[in-house]
């Protein structure tokens, strides 16, 4: 199975690109250009990790992207993740970025995206892997600045496929943004949100994202399985949920299996993505062996979970269906 799983044709659609950023990597680009803590040795560093919720983890993860700095540096970001993923053959993933996680240090807005761009052109050139990135909005800061930055990526509109929100969600909730999206929606971005899991408000939080913002996918999302009128609607709308298992595992108090299976027995369009896989180990194929350990998936539902998967990437029909006849041909 760990080999029909490497096969497989897969479709990456969460996955933060400063969350790949491996400790190797970091500890150079801290050297170089002299930021963050002191570390002597990249082990020193990883043993530094030390999270158990979304705060904690988020502290780490944003201590990690202060040594980001040049256009060169997103670009051999991007491009490690990319020749990583295309080796397990990842066809196609959308990758979000947090512009405000560089332009609240003073990284130019303009720096972040051109290199991550660069990569993403010479990946699909290279390596044959397609890739479209999402812009994320941080929570934590106000809506204001998540507006400031939509009109900043305006002139790069062609670049970014659609929109999201990450970072902490406690007290954050999707209607504080409500303007922004709507802003977002009216410039012909596709919308997606986090509905990390199991947090305060968790179920209020995808109703609103529902209801009030109106978005083509939803982030985690698991808690949905608490209220089955809202599981009803992502059903009807047929709305893709990206849940992330090795992550969930990490923040919360297990890989949140049960409700993949619930998910796919419902029909939903539950896919299996593998978050900021440099902190919580395992990227998508770990990520998929994980879940068909817990749950003894057969290789129909290995496929159909990559079938949503690309049934639920914001690509055109005709791009779509030739990924959906790769894996199906796979499929035999
Ligand atoms: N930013 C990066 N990873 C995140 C996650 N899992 N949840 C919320 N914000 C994030
Ligand atoms: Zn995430």
């Amino acid at each position: 199975m760990r080999e029909f799983i490497t096969g497989l044709p897969k479709c990456e659609l969460h996955l933060h690109v400063e969350g790949t950023l491996e400790p190797g990597l970091r500890f150079e680009l801290a050297r170089r250009n002299a930021v963050g803590r002191p570390y002597e040795t990249v082990e020193q560093m990883r043993a530094d990790y030390d999270f158990n919720d979304l705060p904690s983890f988020l502290a780490c993860y944003y201590e990690g992207i202060s040594v980001l700095r040049t256009e060169q540096e997103f670009y051999d970001l991007a491009m490690a993740y990319l020749r990583k993923a295309a080796s397990e053959n990842v066809r196609y993933a959308e990758i979000f970025f947090d512009p405000q996680a560089h332009t609240s240090r003073g990284v130019p807005f303009d720096v972040v995206i051109r290199g991550l761009r660069r990569a993403l052109v010479d990946a699909e050139a290279g390596l044959g892997i397609g890739a479209q990135l999402i812009m994320c909005f941080l929570r934590d800061f106000q809506a204001e600045y998540a507006m400031a930055t939509l009109l900043e990526a305006l002139p790069y509109r062609d670049w970014i496929v659609g929109v999201g929100l990450d970072s902490d969600e406690k007290g954050n909730p999707p209607a504080k943004f409500a303007a922004v999206f709507a802003r977002a929606r009216q410039e012909g971005f596709m919308l997606t949100m986090h509905c990390d899991v199991d947090q305060e408000d968790s179920i209020e939080h995808i109703r609103q994202c529902i209801e009030q913002i109106g978005v083509d996918r939803i982030d985690h999302g698991v808690n949905v399985l608490e209220d089955p009128a809202l599981v009803e609607v992502v059903r009807q709308r047929g709305l893709g949920l990206t849940v992330c298992p090795i992550s969930n595992s990490y923040v919360t108090d297990s890989m949140k299996t049960d409700a993949i299976r619930r998910m796919l027995d419902m029909g939903l369009r539950v896919t299996i993505n593998s978050d900021d896989p440099a902190y919580f180990p395992g990227y998508l194929q770990e990520n998929l062996i994980a879940v068909h350990e817990a749950l003894g998936l057969s290789r129909e539902e290995l496929v159909q979970l990559e079938r949503n998967a690309f049934e639920v990437a914001w690509l055109p029909r005709h791009v779509k269906d030739a990924f959906l006849a790769e894996l199906d041909a796979y499929a035999g």
